[in-house]
């Protein structure tokens, strides 16, 4: 594994063009929930970057948990449709307005399972706030309310994604090139 240049096919979504946009969706929120408190659930990891940049631009209260789950493990690339959750809430989501931040929806398995989940514990409205979405890989449908950029069929990494844990620390989006990663781990 390197440095991630050696690795990077394209840069998808500049720094700056993320940057505009998180704000946008958060002046979007901030507008749909005014006089409401929000309580923000990121779904770790990917999603932490997203979400702390995200609630700098939210203008209602807004408290924030975090939901450990993993669809998949280090080496592979697609999820399995079996979710499990690492890490649980720390606080009772009972009549709280419920905003799900995640980094990417792909198949659409790991946010399905949350959702069935979170709707079990009866908050007040629960909607999802997604960075990506790659539709053309959906295979459970998931009602999206926000959603930052729909993003083709590719391997992404940067702000907040991993390839095998690393690169989540770039501040853009990048294509990996699978080909050259793969033939190097
Ligand atoms: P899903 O269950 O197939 O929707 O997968 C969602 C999860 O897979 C996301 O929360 C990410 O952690 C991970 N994931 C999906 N696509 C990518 C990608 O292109 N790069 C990095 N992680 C990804
Ligand atoms: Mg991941």
């Amino acid at each position: 594994m390197q440095d991630y240049h050696a690795y990077l096919e394209e840069v998808l979504i500049t720094e700056e063009e993320l940057q505009n946009r998180v704000h946008e969706l958060g002046v979007e929120i901030s507008q749909d929930y005014t006089g409401k408190r929000i309580l923000a659930i990121c779904i770790l990891r990917g999603g932490g970057m997203f979400l702390t940049d995200l609630i700098r631009h939210i203008e209602p209260l807004v408290a924030v948990d975090f939901m450990g789950v993993s669809s998949y493990g280090v080496g592979s690339r697609r999820s399995d449709g079996e979710v499990r959750i690492k890490l649980d809430l720390s606080t009772s989501i009972v009549d709280q307005h419920v905003l799900i931040v995640e980094d990417i929806i792909d198949s659409g398995h790991t946010l399905a399972s949350v959702i069935e989940m979170l709707r079990t514990r009866n908050p007040a409205s629960l909607e999802v706030c997604t960075l990506l979405n790659k539709f053309s890989r959906r295979e459970v449908d998931v009602p999206i309310k926000y959603c930052g950029f729909n993003i083709p069929d590719k391997f992404v990494f940067g702000y907040g994604l991993d390839m095998d844990e690393y690169y989540r620390n770039l501040p853009f989006i990048g294509v990996v090139d699978l080909e050259k990663y793969e033939a190097d781990v």
